[in-house]
């Protein structure tokens, strides 16, 4: 999609002036073309390809699975799918953190072959070096800290992060790294709501919560699961503000039904044509019905076509 003259995709400057204005900031994930569209057309500014596409589009047990092909060739259709949202890819897992120079050249790629405007990385002070060595190579970093899905292993679980002062006080420092480290916005992800406000309180760039209740900057959320569009499990962060599960299980029922009964395809559905052209392709025009005393429903042989 090509923006018109008078749009233009948003930009880590138009983030920061919403947040200097003191406007929330609102952000979805999306992971496809038509997706991507309905989200952009209703001006959600940020679009996180979110390496959850693994559990939730790919069906991983994990974001641990997810490669970087899949996310670029994701990221590719959300950027084909938008042109006005800033897009942001995931880094996946281990493609970043292990060299400075692979983590950089792995960025690169989010923007040079799937037209991202930023990644997004997650760790706090563990990854602040990496972070800062993508930023200096002119690349806009979203940073992601508390519950970071691909460290779920070493976390032990899907677990609320920074209830103990310790916890607390690690969470507050990677805060802290991540923005000195030149990351232009935060997640904050499963993190108490207090903890997270005065995370917030205490930073210079917006945060953006999942599970961190109202006190950041901003709030993200995995669109299938505010669409009800994963129908075993909604996490409690998420509001489900509609029902799209059931609303296409009801209507491939109705289409199921449709083409039993014969109802579907009708006459709206159809192409016609002219009879007379049809009479003739079938060898039952006035021609063919003159030159020969012809059986009715003489159908041309293959060597007359
Ligand atoms: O992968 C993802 O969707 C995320 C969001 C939950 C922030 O990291």
């Amino acid at each position: 999609m090509s923006a018109t003259p008078t749009e233009r995709r948003l930009t880590i400057a138009d983030i920061a002036k919403s947040y200097r204005e003191g406007r929330r900031i609102v952000a979805i994930t999306a992971y496809d073309y038509p997706t991507a569209r309905i989200v952009d057309a209703a001006s959600i500014p940020l679009i996180l390809v979110g390496d959850s596409l693994g559990m939730v589009m790919l069906g991983y047990d994990s974001t641990v699975r997810v490669s970087i092909d899949e996310m670029l060739h994701h990221t590719k259709a959300v950027v084909r799918g938008t042109k006005r949202a800033i897009v942001v890819g995931d880094m996946p897992f281990l493609s970043y953190g292990i060299s400075t120079e692979e983590s950089v050249a792995n960025a690169g790629r989010f923007l040079h072959d799937a037209g991202a405007q930023a990644v997004k990385v997650e760790g706090g002070t563990r990854s602040a070096r990496t972070i800062e060595a993508i930023v200096r190579n002119g690349i806009a970093v979203m940073a992601h800290i508390g519950l970071t899905p691909q460290a779920v292993s070493s976390l032990g679980g899907y677990k609320v992060q920074g209830r103990d002062r310790d916890s607390a006080r690690r969470l507050l420092a990677d805060a802290l790294a991540v923005q000195e480290a030149g990351a232009f916005a935060v997640v904050i992800e499963a993190v108490p709501a207090p903890l997270a406000a005065a995370i917030t309180a205490r930073l210079s760039i917006p945060t953006i919560g999942i599970g961190a209740g109202a006190g950041c900057s901003g709030q993200i959320q995995v669109i299938t699961d505010i669409l009800g569009l994963t129908a075993d499990h909604t996490p409690k962060h998420a509001r489900q503000y509609a029902q799209v599960a059931t609303v296409i299980g009801d209507a491939l029922k109705a289409y199921a039904h449709d083409v039993e009964e014969g109802t579907f395809p009708g006459d709206a559905e159809s192409f016609t044509m002219d009879e007379a052209i049809l009479a003739d392709a079938l060898g039952l025009g006035a021609l063919d019905q003159a030159a020969s005393v012809a059986p009715v429903m003489a159908i041309p042989l293959d060597e007359d076509l």
